[in-house]
């Protein structure tokens, strides 16, 4: 049996468990997945006995994406844009590092909900790990133009002074955003809060599509804000959650699970 697990502190709540048992059972494949709460300060230690007790691969969750990304000694992409991980395997003695929350997004948009990203415009609210992660994958699905909005705009400018030659990328406060966007992302963690990043209900004209990256929060603020506009569709970060999941299963054992009944089996309702 080949050990994986989630590595997080809390980690009660944890779904991943649960996705990744369900992707191993679509295989009949000889995994076994647990969740682990390192100490606070003790991840690398926890790490370093997973790997010893023959652990193939780890997820990683709050607080502990940054530490796994120090404690690798490969990073790709992924994780080399983000500075975090949210994945590591570990082969020949070797940690290496990914990140897939940014493809996992850009997976949820172009495939579940069937919005093609090619030639959209695309708008970030929030400068924080999940924008540096995302945008990346959006300008490579062929994206017009993407927006990063934040109220510290200095992030905002970082981001896309470091993502600029990969396509038309801009950093801008919420003061001066006006109509215009296709697609309007939710990556602040504002939800979590039960608050709304503080933007004119104008900047949702015309928009097709609302998502807010968090997950079983129901109609959040921002969602609320989008529907009151008119924005036709409105999602959440389910199916997010779920194919970065997905991405990391096949990373590890080389077959992508499927994950459409999955989402429907995780989705919360948005009311
Ligand atoms: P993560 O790495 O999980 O994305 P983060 O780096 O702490 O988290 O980033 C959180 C993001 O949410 C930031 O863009 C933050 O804005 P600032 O950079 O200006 O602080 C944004 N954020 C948090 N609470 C917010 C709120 N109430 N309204 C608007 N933006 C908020």
């Amino acid at each position: 049996t080949d050990r994986y697990a989630v590595f997080g502190n809390p980690i009660g709540h944890s779904k991943s468990p649960f996705i990744h048992r369900s992707f191993a059972a679509q295989f009949d494949d000889d995994m076994s997945y647990e969740a682990v709460e390192a100490p606070q300060d003790g991840f690398r230690s926890r790490l370093d006995q997973f790997i010893s007790e023959g652990g193939r691969g780890i997820n990683i969750t709050v607080p502990f994406k940054t530490d796994a990304f120090a404690a690798a000694d490969e990073r790709c992409e992924g994780a080399a844009l983000t500075g975090a991980s949210n994945c590591l395997k570990f082969e020949n003695g070797r940690i290496i590092a990914e990140n897939f929350d940014g493809v996992g997004l850009l997976r949820d948009i172009a495939d579940n909900l069937g919005q093609a990203v090619s030639g959209k415009r695309v708008l970030f609210l929030g400068a924080g790990g999940a924008t540096r992660g995302a945008a990346l994958p959006i300008l490579r699905a062929g994206a017009a133009q993407v927006v990063v909005a934040n109220r510290t705009v200095a992030k905002a400018q970082a981001i896309a002074d470091e993502l600029t030659r990969f396509g038309e990328i801009r950093a801008t406060g919420y003061d001066s955003l006006s109509a215009g966007h296709d697609i309007v992302l939710n990556a602040t963690s504002a939800s979590l809060f039960d608050t709304r990043p503080q933007v004119a209900d104008a900047v949702f004209e015309g928009t097709g599509l609302a998502y807010d990256l968090v997950y079983a929060k129901g109609l959040t603020g921002f969602l609320r804000q989008a529907q009151g506009m008119g924005v036709p569709v409105l999602a959440d970060g389910v199916g997010m959650l779920v194919e970065q999941a997905a991405e990391a299963y096949a990373w590890w054992r080389e077959q992508r699970p499927d994950t459409a009944a999955l989402i429907r089996d995780l989705t919360v309702p948005l009311v």
